[in-house]
């Protein structure tokens, strides 16, 4: 579905959850957390697509020692707010990870089922170590048993929008979380 009309777009937005300050906030102490804990090694920041660009992108500019990026995609979910509950890989790494510290860089970790499978694939290829940041993580919502090692940010059992998480393709430009109000108008 394209949508244009912007006041029926605006009214799916039922609260914000996270600030645009709240989040500049943890980035920069995560990105300083990194800097300490990676100094000297080689590092690779692995970002799930497509949620998670915008957080990359923040926390990469967060990150004041020499790094390294790159992408994977995982489809998981329809447009829409329910899981279908497999994992495709649909685009993958360039690099040659056992030369890497790598950290992957999470949007959600939601059912945990994309990154348990995307764990798996990478620690197949034998980085030098393997950690997950994620921005925010519904605990509550777990399927497969995964947890981060540094979650930004815990919410609860609330489909979110904005910072680069979708609904339908649409509200990934929000600067801030918001929580996604599906009584108006039904599901995307
Ligand atoms: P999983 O259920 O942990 O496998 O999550 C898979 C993917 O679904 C996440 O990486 C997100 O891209 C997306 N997702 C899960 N929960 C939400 C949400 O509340 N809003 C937007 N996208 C979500
Ligand atoms: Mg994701």
């Amino acid at each position: 579905m394209t949508v244009t009309d912007k006041s029926s777009f605006e009214k799916k937005i039922s609260r914000i959850l996270i600030t645009e300050t709240e989040i500049r906030d943890r980035i920069h102490e995560c990105g300083e957390q990194l800097s300490r804990e990676y100094e000297g090694k080689p590092l690779l920041l692995v970002s799930v697509l497509k949620g998670a660009f915008i957080f990359l992108a923040d926390l990469t500019r967060a990150v004041t020692i020499p790094c390294e990026i790159g992408f994977m995609a995982a489809q998981s979910y329809f447009s829409g707010t329910s899981s279908n509950g497999s994992v495709e890989i649909t685009y993958d790494l360039t690099q040659d990870i056992s030369k890497y510290h790598v950290v992957i860089v999470e949007d959600i970790i939601d059912t945990g089922r994309t990154l348990s499978e995307i764990v798996k694939l990478l620690r197949a290829r034998d980085p030098l170590s393997l950690k997950i940041v994620t921005l925010l993580d519904k605990p509550s919502r777990r399927v497969v048993k995964i947890d981060a090692d540094v979650s930004l940010f815990t919410i609860p059992d609330h489909f979110v929008i904005g910072y680069g998480l979708d609904c339908g393709e649409y509200y990934r430009n929000l600067p801030y979380i918001a929580e996604y109000d599906e009584s108006i108008g039904g599901k995307e």
